[in-house]
């Protein structure tokens, strides 16, 4: 219906509508009773004449005035907010700008990871232990029975720290550590066993920085020294662990293995996560993922940490969480996970 054809009531209504956000306060009030009072209102008491008016009529312009009057509540509204929030502003500020969203984070896969694994093992009575990253060459490489100039310290090149050693540490020079393991020689140092603990922590390697490596990663280190514990309570409960974190059908394999601190050491293989043991690239065709390193902490790590070797025995395991988020996530380049890249950490955000 155009304008010309409202009877004047309406028309009147359609231009106070329009004059609604120009109004200052007192005069917002004020036109705010006189046209949507209650009883004495414009808009009611056109409603009630409607009453009289034949049915065309009533059905044509009560629709109108009925539109016309939301109209006028929202735009009374909206001009209140506007009032309200222009005296609330200082000079030059606008309240009524919307607000910017805030930033949500999110936990990055590998710290996701981390808790996962030390969850698992802390349900099954595992405690949290952690090192220093910068170490002493003696619980680095010769605690953990390191042969001076064996070959298994090739792996293990780091950066030296060009700074006398600390006070009561033992002997050697300090270094980045390349794993997580000297900690666990700190750890039955500290505390006699019973000994069950998993050792979250960076570690630092010369390598390079490509799809499958990096200077600077993460491990988990896993320990448990005691009396009469056997291969068997390894076997078990890495098994478990791997079943918990994959699935529960998940298979486990071991192939023997070669650490100067374990004997006899093992790998620790897992299903292929992408194609469930059939081959795929991923896997190099073999259905099988190596996650971790283990074994039974050699008698002589024992003896230097002031133990009886006959007496104690235990086991021991390293994984890298980095490499474990990327097997979950399928994720095929290392650098991902270290780089900090939004775009590709905003996956992760649940
Ligand atoms: N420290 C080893 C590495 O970084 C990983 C490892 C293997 C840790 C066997 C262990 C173990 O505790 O038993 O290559």
């Amino acid at each position: 219906m155009d304008d010309t054809t409202l009877p004047p009531e309406l028309a009147a209504l359609k231009e106070r509508l329009e004059r609604v956000p120009s109004l200052g306060p007192a005069e917002l009030e004020e036109a705010y009773v006189d046209l949507l009072g209650r009883k004495q209102g414009r808009v009611t008491k056109y409603l009630k004449l409607l009453a009289a008016m034949p049915l065309e009529q009533k059905r044509v312009y009560g629709a109108t005035a009925n539109t016309l009057r939301v109209q006028l509540e929202d735009a009374f509204r909206a001009r209140r907010h506007q009032l309200k929030a222009d005296s609330l502003a200082a000079p030059g500020e606008d309240l009524t700008m919307p607000g910017r969203r805030r930033w949500v984070g999110a936990e990055h896969p590998v710290t996701r990871v981390v808790d996962e694994i030390v969850e698992i093992f802390r349900e099954i009575g595992f405690a949290v232990a952690v090192g220093p990253e910068v170490e002493t060459e003696w619980y680095n490489f010769l605690s953990l029975h390191f042969p001076a100039d064996h070959p298994a310290m090739d792996m293990h090149d780091t950066l030296y720290l060009d700074a006398p050693p600390v006070d009561n540490e033992p002997a050697g020079r300090l270094l980045l550590r390349t794993h997580t393991s000297p900690v666990q020689i700190r750890t039955l140092l500290s505390s006699p066993p019973p000994v069950r603990v998993v050792i979250p922590g960076m570690v630092y390697r010369n390598d390079a920085f490509d799809a499958s490596h990096s200077p600077a990663f993460s491990q988990i280190e896993g320990l448990a020294v005691d009396e009469g514990i056997s291969f068997i309570d390894l076997r078990a409960t890495l098994t478990h662990f791997a079943r918990r974190f994959f699935s529960a059908s998940t298979r486990t394999r071991f192939r023997p293995s070669f650490f100067p601190f374990t004997e006899p050491s093992a790998e620790m293989d897992v299903e292929c996560q992408l194609c469930h043991g059939s081959g795929c690239p991923a896997c190099k065709g073999t259905g099988w993922m190596e996650i971790l390193g283990c074994g039974m902490v050699h008698p002589a790590v024992l003896e230097n940490c002031n133990l009886d070797g006959e007496r104690f025995t235990g086991w021991a395991f390293g994984m890298g969480p980095h490499r474990i988020a990327m097997l979950r996530y399928g994720i095929p380049d290392i650098r991902l996970l270290l780089e900090g890249d939004m775009r590709f950490l905003e996956q992760f955000v649940p």
